[in-house]
């Protein structure tokens, strides 16, 4: 959990890979199906683009379709969801049908005031998805992916001001009533996430016991 370019994305690819267990965005699938047209993305290109939340029927269905899934078997990382108390509620439902413990909750937390440069800086590999920001993780060679040589970059469309302005509204709004409810639990880690990305990894690797 946490903000808007609060570097969620980049720190669970790491932990993806560290651990060899699926990382499931809802963001991502979400922009996949907008670019594959689907229905779920037609429903869900207006809302994105203004910086609003999906309805929770759509993205708790879309976990659940998900989760199903043979690459799920051995466990997974959620980014972005849940993001409202009736996706929590939903999400504590559905694993406790499949009979999974929910491990750890972990918040990055980050100033709202460093997320705009983070992300209206951000870039990302049009090829093989790899992450990239205009000051903090530039490519090695520029305009040339350090993974997999290619030459195409894209932006994000809700990655404007006014919309990332609209996202930290709805995330302090409709998100951030998910710590003290995940606190409660005794679930909840708080990582500082307003640090350079390797120290963030570092801690990370830390709470999950490596
Ligand atoms: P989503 O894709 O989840 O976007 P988000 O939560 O706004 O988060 P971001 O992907 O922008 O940021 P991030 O925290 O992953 O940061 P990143 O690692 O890229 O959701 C998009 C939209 O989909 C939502 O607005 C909503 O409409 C919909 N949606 C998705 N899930 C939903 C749900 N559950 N319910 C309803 N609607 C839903 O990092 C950002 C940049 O900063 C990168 O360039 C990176 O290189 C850089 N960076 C990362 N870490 C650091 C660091 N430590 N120091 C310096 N730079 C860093």
């Amino acid at each position: 959990m946490g903000p808007p370019g609060g570097g969620k994305g980049t720190q669970a690819k790491r932990l993806q890979e560290r651990f060899g267990i699926v990382h499931l965005s809802t963001g991502d699938m979400l922009r996949a199906a907008v670019k594959a047209g689907t229905a779920v993305g037609q429903q869900a290109r207006a809302v994105m683009d203004a910086g609003k939340l999906v309805s929770d029927e759509l993205i708790v269905a879309m976990i659940a379709e998900r989760t199903c899934l043979a690459d799920c078997a051995s466990g997974f990382i959620l980014d972005g969801f849940p993001r409202t108390i009736p996706q929590a509620e939903a999400l504590d439902k559905l694993l406790t049908e499949k009979g999974v413990t929910l491990d750890k909750v972990i918040e990055v937390e980050v100033p709202d005031a460093r997320l705009i440069e983070r992300i209206t800086g951000r870039f990302t590999c049009a090829k093989c998805g790899e992450g990239y920001h205009d000051k903090f993780k530039q490519p090695k060679v520029a305009g040339v992916c350090d993974v997999c040589g290619s030459k195409d970059f894209t932006r994000r469309a809700d990655d404007t001001v006014e919309t990332v302005t609209a996202r930290l509204k709805a995330y302090h709004a409709q998100t951030a009533p998910l710590l003290p409810y995940y606190q409660a639990k005794g679930l909840l880690i708080v990582i500082d996430g307003d640090r350079p990305m390797d120290a963030v990894t570092a801690d990370l690797e830390r709470v999950l016991g490596t």
